[in-house]
């Protein structure tokens, strides 16, 4: 397995929905059922790169098998902080990936927010591991909040304090 990590450019649109698409349809992880269109998920990309947001994609040859995001909330109130959302295809899971590929985005992000969230769900254990590893703690739990293919589960919000640049 010969996998990089790198920017997304714009070019990894459909790749990247695909990888997106695959993970949101296990219904175990993501809020997403499916990925949306690529053309809503191309103009976002497109909107996303103008911004600079930071955003990560895991290669093997070429296809996305992961990526990680920090998003900014499009309101005033809300954008001192970042959302870190990130998957990666079951079979590239487990092998520090996840790791390498938060850690990069978080690094990209540095200087730009005052603090980052990451939202998972209470069988994530994962999501909730690698969090902890990150240096993000639990700040609030939403009972019942979701609905997975396993059944209601917890959200569990995860936030870490930075210092802005
Ligand atoms: C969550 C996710 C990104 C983690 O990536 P990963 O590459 O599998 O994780 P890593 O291999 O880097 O491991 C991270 C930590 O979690 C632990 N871990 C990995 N899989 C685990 C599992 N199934 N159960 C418990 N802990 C696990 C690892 O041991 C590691 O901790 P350590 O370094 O102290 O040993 C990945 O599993 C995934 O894409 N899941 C589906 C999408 C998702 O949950 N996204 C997060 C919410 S937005």
């Amino acid at each position: 397995m010969a996998v990089k990590i790198r920017p997304i450019v714009l070019k990894d649109a459909a790749s990247y929905r695909q990888c997106w698409d695959t993970v949101a349809k296990e219904r175990r992880s993501f809020y997403w059922y499916e990925a949306p269109p690529l053309s809503e998920v191309r103009a976002n990309l497109r909107k996303s790169l103008r911004k600079k947001t930071p955003i990560l994609v895991a290669v093997d040859d070429e296809r996305v098998v992961g990526w990680a995001a920090v998003y900014r909330a499009g309101v005033p109130s809300l954008s001192h902080g970042g959302d870190l959302l990130m998957c990666l295809l079951p079979e590239y899971r487990g092998v520090g990936l996840g790791t390498k590929l938060a850690a990069g985005v978080l690094k990209m992000a540095r200087g730009k927010f005052d603090m980052m969230l990451f939202c998972v769900f209470g069988k994530n254990k994962s999501a909730r591991k690698l969090g902890q590893k990150l240096g993000f703690e639990l700040c609030g739990t939403e009972k019942k909040a979701v609905k997975m293919a396993y059944g209601f589960d917890d959200l569990l919000i995860l936030q870490k304090h930075l210092r802005r640049a």
